[in-house]
């Protein structure tokens, strides 16, 4: 990773990646996507790639994707079970192994929300309410209240964590507040209820080069912006949405990331698709302009994605794929965070013998 990329952040938070990559064994990992849409460059290049990598390093690797966190500032669920399927199929066109990776869809676990009430009560209101991206959330066009579970789910994202015992969480760097979060909720509950031992582990992040890419108009890429361009659309609608991109008045082209953010960004992800570094981008461009670094973007897009998208074409075919993973998934998540739930029902002392009460008698409804 390119520490020019990257701005320095408390070392605790961040996983080691070197270690990671020496011991796979010893790490597992969780992290997420809300289902709002099929997935985008932002999201490929800022933490979806990396997913897949520390998949094939023999990393353990969960994915939820948190449906529940759809409901976080709309009401409408009719298309979050097709935004699910996209998310699905994106992350099997990057190259998620289901054999060796899990899938699963929030609302599927009813033990992470049975997890989320102990977590809540090691949870201040005025923790939640300092949450930069929860604020910069409910600030969004169209909230006029901000309703519990806008205020609540990086808690809600901790218990998806800590249920499965994620300890290492690649994300782009929005998601920041919601680790350290994480992180004071799992040594909160160690503290009360560890007796001097480890409860719940308190995962790090993992940032990629690309914490945080920009959209074609300039700001953040995301979905709701509309500024975003998906792993799924053609290599045509490709160009046109990058000829669109917003840059700046300066003909030479130079990888500046502060002066010269949009042009940064398009520079970066030229680099990203085609392993090169961006001011070596930058440098082949030169003064031919905005409308070459374009076509250099392009054509680095493209040619990237172009296996990725021929797959996701294949696998959008097959009737009984997506559903198969998920209940895969959902199989394999269900008993661990019955686990996790039991033992801090355990530290609790919330434990009356009965039966079925812990993991062991649990079981799947599908
Ligand atoms: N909040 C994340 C996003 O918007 C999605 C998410 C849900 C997540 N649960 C998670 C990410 C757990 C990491 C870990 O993209």
């Amino acid at each position: 990773m390119s520490s020019t990329l990257v701005a320095p952040r408390p070392l605790s938070v961040l996983a080691d990646r070197a270690d990671v990559l020496a011991h796979p064994e010893r790490y597992r990992v969780l992290t997420g996507d809300r289902p709002t849409g099929a997935l985008h460059l932002g999201h490929y290049l800022g933490t979806l790639r990396e997913r897949i990598r520390l998949q094939d390093d023999g990393v353990q690797t969960f994915v939820v994707v948190a449906d529940y966190q759809v409901i976080t500032d709309r009401v409408d669920t009719r298309d979050v079970v097709a935004n699910v399927r996209e998310v699905v199929l994106d992350h099997l066109a990057v190259g998620l192994d289901p054999r060796r990776s899990t899938m699963f869809a929030h609302s599927a676990v009813p033990e992470i929300g049975q997890l989320l009430l102990p977590l809540l009560s090691a949870t201040t209101l005025s923790e939640l309410q300092r949450n930069p991206t929860v604020k910069a959330e409910a600030a969004g066009p169209g909230h006029s209240s901000i309703g519990g579970l806008m205020l609540t789910y990086p808690v809600h994202q901790a218990a998806d964590i800590l249920s499965v015992g994620g300890t290492i969480v690649p994300v782009g760097d929005d998601q920041l507040p919601h680790l350290e979060q994480t992180r004071a909720v799992a040594r909160r509950m160690n503290e009360r209820y560890g007796a001097g031992s480890t409860l719940l582990q308190p995962p790090q992040a993992l940032l990629t080069e690309a914490p945080r890419l920009l959209g074609t108009d300039g700001r953040k890429m995301s979905k709701s912006r509309g500024n975003a361009i998906e792993l799924r659309v053609t290599a045509d609608e490709t160009a046109r949405l990058v000829r669109a991109a917003v840059t700046d008045t300066e003909r030479h082209i130079t990888y500046e990331p502060q002066r010269r953010p949009q042009v940064a960004s398009l520079l970066l992800v030229a680099a990203l698709c085609t392993d090169r570094q961006p001011e070596d981008v930058a440098a082949e461009v030169g003064s031919r302009g905005a409308a070459r670094l374009k076509a250099v973007v392009t054509d680095a897009v493209n040619d990237h994605l172009a296996p990725v998208r021929a797959r996701r074409l294949e696998l959008a075919r097959e009737p009984d794929v997506v559903r198969d993973v998920l209940t895969a998934g959902v199989e394999r998540v269900r008993p661990l965070a019955a686990e996790t739930l039991a033992r801090v029902h355990d530290a609790m002392g919330l434990t009356y013998g009965l039966q079925g009460s812990g993991s062991s008698n649990h079981r799947t409804s599908q």
